[in-house]
This record gives C-alpha cells, sequence and structure tokens, in this order.
C-alpha cells in the first residue's frame, strides 16, 4: 500500500536504499564475490558477443550495462530497442548471447527478440521484476530485480535494480574470465556507498521540489545533457522528466547540442547538467558555457570529486561505472515533483500503461 505517501512514484524513490542492500545481501557473499547461478555465468563466459534488448526505461539501463560488461567482462555488448531488433535482427556474431531486461517480464516488443533467438537456438536471460513472468519464462535463464512491486507506471526502483544486478552479473563473469577489473571493482562497498548515497539524495528532496518549482513547472521544454555514461542518464532523466509531467523533455550527449538543437535555448529554457565522468568533466563544463551564455536556466548535478563552486546538486562520489545509482535520483525527484505540483497524477500519466502488451 502507499501508506502515508500520496504516490506510488516518491514511494518506490524512497525505497531504492533498501533494493541495493537487498541486492548486495542476496547476490554478493561476505568477501563480495557474486553468487550467481554457475549455468549462467558458465554460457555469458563463452560468449563472443553480449546483446541486450529492451525498451523504455529498461532500454536506458542496458545503455548503463553495455559500459559495465565492457569493462568488466571484456566481452564486446550490444544494446539495442526490442522494438526495432524483432523486425531487422541485428547482424549476429559466432556466439551470441541475449539479455532481455523487463521490469514486467510481459513486454510485447521483447518477446518478438526473445521468440527469434529461441527460433536460433541463441542463449539467453530475462532480468526482470516478475517471477513467472513470460519473458522469464520463455529464455533460457532468469535473474529477479527483486526490487519489490512497482506500481507507478514511471519507472525508478527497476532501473536502479536493473544497473546494480548487471554490475553484479559483469563482475561474476567477469571474475570466471579472470578479468583484473572485475577482480579490483569493490562491489559489495560500492553498493553500500549506493544505499548511502540514494539516501542522502532522498533526504534532501525538499531542495529538488524547489528547484522543481522554480525551473521546471512553468516551462514547456527542457534539456538533459551528459557524456559517456552520464549520456545514458540524460536520456533516462528526460523520459521521466516528460512523461510524468508532459514538459517536452530531451536527453543529449552534451556536446551534439550545438550541432544543431541549440537553436532552441532561449531565456530561461531549464538545461540540466550531469558531471560524473572524470575524462569529459571539463568538456561538459564548457558545454554549459555555450547554452548559459543563450540565457538557458542551468542546473549542475555533479559527483563531488568533480563538483566546483556553484554547481547546483553536488552528489556523494561513487565509482564511475555506477555513479547513475546516484545521478538518476534527482532526475527522479525533479520528475515527481514537476508532475505534482503541476496538479497532475504522477502514478498514472495519460496515455501510458504499466506494462506495453501490444507491439
Ligand atoms: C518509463 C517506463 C517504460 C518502461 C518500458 C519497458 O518510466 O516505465 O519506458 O521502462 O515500457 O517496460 P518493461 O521494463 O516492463 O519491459
Amino acid at each position: 500500500s502507499k501508506g502515508t505517501y500520496e504516490f506510488y512514484m516518491l514511494k518506490e524513490i524512497d525505497e531504492q536504499p533498501g533494493v541495493m542492500r537487498h541486492l548486495s545481501q542476496d547476490y554478493l557473499d561476505d568477501a563480495g564475490h557474486p553468487v550467481v547461478d554457475k549455468n549462467i555465468v558458465d554460457a555469458m563466459s563463452k560468449a563472443d558477443r553480449l546483446y541486450i534488448f529492451a525498451a523504455g526505461t529498461s532500454y536506458h539501463a542496458g545503455l548503463v550495462g553495455k559500459d559495465l560488461f565492457e569493462t568488466l567482462t571484456g566481452i564486446p555488448t550490444e544494446v539495442g530497442y526490442a522494438s526495432e531488433a524483432g523486425y531487422h535482427f541485428p547482424m549476429m556474431s559466432k556466439n551470441p548471447f541475449f539479455i532481455f531486461l523487463s521490469q514486467s517480464g510481459e513486454t510485447a516488443d521483447s518477446r518478438v527478440v526473445l521468440k527469434e533467438a529461441n527460433k536460433r537456438g541463441i542463449p539467453s536471460l530475462t532480468m526482470t521484476n516478475v517471477e513467472g513472468s513470460t519473458l522469464s519464462r520463455e529464455a533460457s535463464y532468469t535473474m529477479l530485480l527483486k526490487a519489490g512491486p512497482e506500481i507507478a507506471v514511471a519507472s525508478t526502483k527497476a532501473y536502479t535494480a536493473q544497473v546494480a544486478l548487471q554490475a553484479i552479473l559483469a563482475k561474476a563473469i567477469g571474475e570466471n574470465l579472470a578479468n583484473p577489473n572485475a577482480k579490483n571493482f569493490a562491489l559489495k562497498e560500492e553498493l553500500a556507498l549506493a544505499a548511502e548515497g540514494i539516501q542522502q539524495i532522498v533526504d534532501g528532496k525538499e531542495k529538488i521540489k524547489k528547484l522543481a518549482d522554480e525551473y521546471l513547472i512553468h516551462s514547456r521544454n527542457a534539456f538533459y545533457i551528459g557524456r559517456g555514461i552520464d549520456h545514458a542518464v540524460a536520456l533516462e532523466g528526460a523520459l521521466k522528466l516528460k512523461e510524468v509531467s508532459y514538459i517536452q523533455t530531451e536527453g543529449f550527449a552534451a556536446a551534439e547540442l550545438k550541432h544543431g538543437t541549440i537553436s532552441l535555448i532561449e531565456e530561461g529554457t531549464p538545461v540540466i547538467a550531469l558531471i560524473s565522468d572524470p575524462i569529459t568533466a571539463d568538456l561538459t563544463r564548457g558545454n554549459i558555457q555555450e547554452v548559459a551564455s543563450r540565457g538557458a536556466s542551468v542546473i549542475t548535478i555533479a559527483a563531488k570529486k568533480l563538483a566546483k563552486y556553484g554547481d547546483t546538486l553536488v552528489l556523494p562520489n561513487i565509482d564511475y561505472l555506477l555513479s547513475p545509482l546516484l545521478t538518476v535520483v534527482p532526475t527522479q525527484l525533479l520528475a515527481y515533483y514537476a508532475s505534482k505540483d503541476k496538479g497532475l497524477d504522477v502514478d498514472k500519466p495519460r496515455n501510458l500503461a504499466k506494462s506495453v502488451t501490444v507491439e
């Protein structure tokens, strides 16, 4: 039940520290090694390429998964929209392995791809929040997100669970393949930092509500920008904000804005910049200057170790690969308050259903 919460979305945002702790307890042993079905680890270790298929927010989690799998396992990884792959099947490597990310486990677009994979004998794993769901029954293997039921139409805790569980799986495969990056990745400690960091962010939600009220609710449009893994989170932040607040929002690789879309920046256009990639932080700051000088109202969300005087929100430090677990949370809260403070039905945005069972 919603308890004292007005909407499930905020309850589910607040539950994320607990989700991080549960995943750590259930999928990591005391020494911090992943506890994952050996059959899954063996099958994936044999793959020469991983293919992640999903839709919407789960697709955005898959973009983060690509970085996790490639860094920790060394296996090249592709991410695709299930809706596209179903009818334009990507060229396959010799030993592909498919990963389906789906909160509900019922997304029709993903089922089309899985059916084709099964026809071709390609092994597959479904990561889902729903035990016994269709995608879980039809895939070779299943891993459960264990995030607890997600009721709000806008996905929040399933996204962070998907990121964390992909990290766990990537470390399991990487350790099996003796990949030094996997061995050195202190995932148990990092997931503890994620739990604490998310808690700190949600405890500061009043400040985020004020930002939504001041910069977003009166605006027709908005932009999220970021580079590297921050680009993946920019796409997710934009989807979240537009779907629940009806403010047209686009996520961009920070430098791409100047290749055309910067013409949309006017006095007061909100641009939310994410800065957790150490390699590109200064370049992103340059892109912030470009939009600010055209009148944009810039909100900067920066990791502590990269923060500069004047940043709007400073987030606790965490390994770059897991930074989406923190950066996504202010984007969820901005979306929540923009919707709620416009008087909208946060949990049930118009035209949307919780699981999309048609193509
Ligand atoms: C956005 C949202 C959707 C879903 C998408 C896939 O907040 O919830 O974009 O992520 O419909 O759903 P699942 O993960 O159930 O396959």
